[in-house]
């Protein structure tokens, strides 16, 4: 194998090492690097001071790239591939409408009928301590269940709605998350999915799911507040602390997360994803 790696963590994750993206890369070669996303789910490319343009270019090698239609106001004004993730004040002074964005476990766009393969989320400017993000193994948590819930969960469908939970005392967030819930419909998706390309079962929920199809919010709480829990045992979790100029690479078909709001909030985290287009999977609750 030509490309080094270094595990993040016992749980899942990889530093891909001595390797800078923006450099035209063989098949051969991106071919080790996407066989190592397959196996460790998270990959790490640290210094990639590259421009917005290596790093649309690089996301493509992935899969075909989102143009974030269904979140139209977190969009680049002029690269709709990249997705906003920052708490830098508008232009005109009031707050960023993504200043929250991810601050719930999920997996990036369960709630459309073409959820993400996979995110390459890059930091351009991150506060002195924390601002860190949790991902979770969904594989692990999928194989450390009882057989009794895997059996129990093995036909559930979990109810997905799109939005963001406001966490502060004003209203940053509140136009934003109604004109999302209006774009998408909420999406029921198989609570154990397939992974397309590995073949193994992994957990699909996460804080976004709000029940199972066919079944009330009183009956379907407990068992999503328990598979969140599960899914989120330190033992499966690993915990990035940013650099800038990081690239981080994940693949949500086996791995959940959440930003963490650890940080002063008077100091600048600045982020740019792009989303890889996914395989077609559940269906809309109308
Ligand atoms: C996201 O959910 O894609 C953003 C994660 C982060 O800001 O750490």
């Amino acid at each position: 194998m030509s490309v080094r790696l270094r595990k993040l963590s016992y749980a899942l994750g990889a530093e891909v090492c001595d390797v800078d993206v923006a450099k035209p890369m063989s098949e051969r070669q991106f071919g080790e690097i996407y066989q190592a996303f397959l196996d460790h789910g998270i990959l790490l490319f640290r210094n990639q001071d590259i421009t917005r343009e290596r790093h649309i270019e690089f996301s493509r090698r992935f899969g075909e790239l989102d143009r974030h239609e269904a979140l139209p106001r977190d969009r680049h004004p002029d690269y709709p591939e990249l997705l906003m993730v920052t708490n830098e004040p508008k232009p005109d002074g009031s707050p960023s409408d993504t200043k929250y964005t991810g601050r719930q476990w999920h997996s990036d766009m369960s709630f459309t009928t073409a959820p993400s393969l996979g995110s390459l989320l890059r930091s351009y400017a991150v506060p002195e301590v924390g601002g860190d993000t949790l991902f979770a193994n969904m594989y692990l948590a999928y194989h450390t269940l009882s057989e009794g819930m895997k059996k129990l969960i093995a036909g559930l469908h979990g109810v997905h709605l799109s939005g963001t939970r406001k966490l502060a005392n004003d209203n940053t967030g509140i136009d934003r998350m109604h004109e999302q819930k209006k774009l998408n419909p909420p999406v029921a998706q198989p609570v154990v999915r397939v992974h397309p390309e590995t073949g193994r079962k992994a957990l699909y929920i996460g804080e976004k799911v709000k029940r199972f199809d066919g079944m009330t919010e009183e009956e379907s709480r407990p068992i999503i507040e328990f598979l969140v829990r599960h899914a989120t045992r330190p033992e499966f979790v690993y915990r990035h602390p940013w650099r800038k100029n990081d690239i981080l690479a994940w693949d949500n078909r086996c791995v959940m997360h959440q930003a963490l709001g650890d940080f002063d909030e008077t100091q600048l985290r600045h982020m740019e994803r792009t989303t890889v287009l996914g395989t077609w999977s559940g269906y809309i609750i109308t």
